[in-house]
């Protein structure tokens, strides 16, 4: 069977420089990278600022001789009504349009770096859609997984702030999830890919420490009681989404009451 070497890499959400040596090291044993043309799916333009991101990475700590292939990213629906089936469906898509192009454009011998946003351990599908390589049979696939800094650490340490309480715990959710999460009890929650502020709809008082474009000469931060500060987060949400195209915020939220820090 045709074997295959893969690395996928953690490069940080989105500073050039916030990635580990050992990150560095991986990226010059690189033969050949696949990047995801996010670009290709429609709707989806401003996403070529996150490929811009991944190429001076390159630029700054590769020293060796490279080559990209683009792959272009299968249509994906955002607003499905069956959530966890669509993301598996796009998951086997993805899969099958990477296989083609370590197939077709990947010599023998080669080694092949898929740079991964922030840490591939953490909303990330890039795991899940090599396992499902190995899964058709087709490829033999070797792959090591170098952690990177995700947003949630660069968040905590923009701030200067331990994640949790002493000796609590931590949910990390989606936008999507929040307000489900509260209900169940949560009070020291860490939110990620909300699109629409999902704290807004939130009653009862909380904290917020609130970060976008964490890591870039664009970053924003704002921490404060909720709904004190909400003014001041969307005007920074509208401000970085006018410096890039994109937004990408992470926020912790702690109910006021949920212990000491
Ligand atoms: C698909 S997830 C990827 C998370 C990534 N694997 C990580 O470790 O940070 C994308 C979400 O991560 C968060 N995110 C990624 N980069 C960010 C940044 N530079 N600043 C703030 N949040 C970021 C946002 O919540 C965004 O919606």
């Amino acid at each position: 069977m045709t074997v295959r070497r893969l690395r996928l890499i953690g490069i940080g959400p989105g500073g050039p420089d916030d990635l580990t040596v050992t990150a560095v090291r991986a990226l010059n044993s690189v033969d050949v990278f696949l990047v995801a043309d996010k670009e290709a799916e429609a709707g989806r333009a401003g996403t070529g600022g996150l490929v811009a991101v991944r190429q001076e990475i390159c630029r700054r700590h590769s020293t060796g001789d490279y080559r990209v292939i683009a792959v272009p990213d299968p249509p994906r629906d955002r607003t499905p009504e069956v959530y966890g089936a669509e993301v598996r469906d796009w998951h086997a898509a993805r899969a099958e349009a990477y296989e083609i192009a370590l197939l077709e454009q990947v010599l023998d011998g080669e080694t092949v770096g898929l740079l991964v946003w922030g840490d591939p351990s953490l909303y990330d599908s890039t795991i899940r859609v090599v396992e499902r390589i190995r899964m058709r049979g087709r490829l033999d696939i070797d792959y090591d997984v170098i952690p990177g800094v995700s947003s949630v650490q660069m968040l905590a340490a923009r701030h200067r702030i331990v994640l949790n309480v002493i000796g609590g715990p931590i949910t990390v959710t989606t936008g999507r999830r929040l307000l489900e999460e509260v209900a169940g009890g949560a009070e020291n929650i860490v939110v990620m890919l909300d699109g629409q502020l999902a704290c807004s709809k939130l009653s009862g008082v909380w904290d917020i420490w609130w970060g976008a474009q964490l890591g870039t000469t664009d970053e924003e931060l704002v921490a404060g009681r909720l709904p004190d500060v909400l003014p001041q987060i969307e005007k920074a949400r509208a401000r970085a989404k006018v410096a890039r195209g994109w937004v990408m915020d992470t926020y912790l939220l702690r109910r006021a009451s949920a212990g000491p820090s």
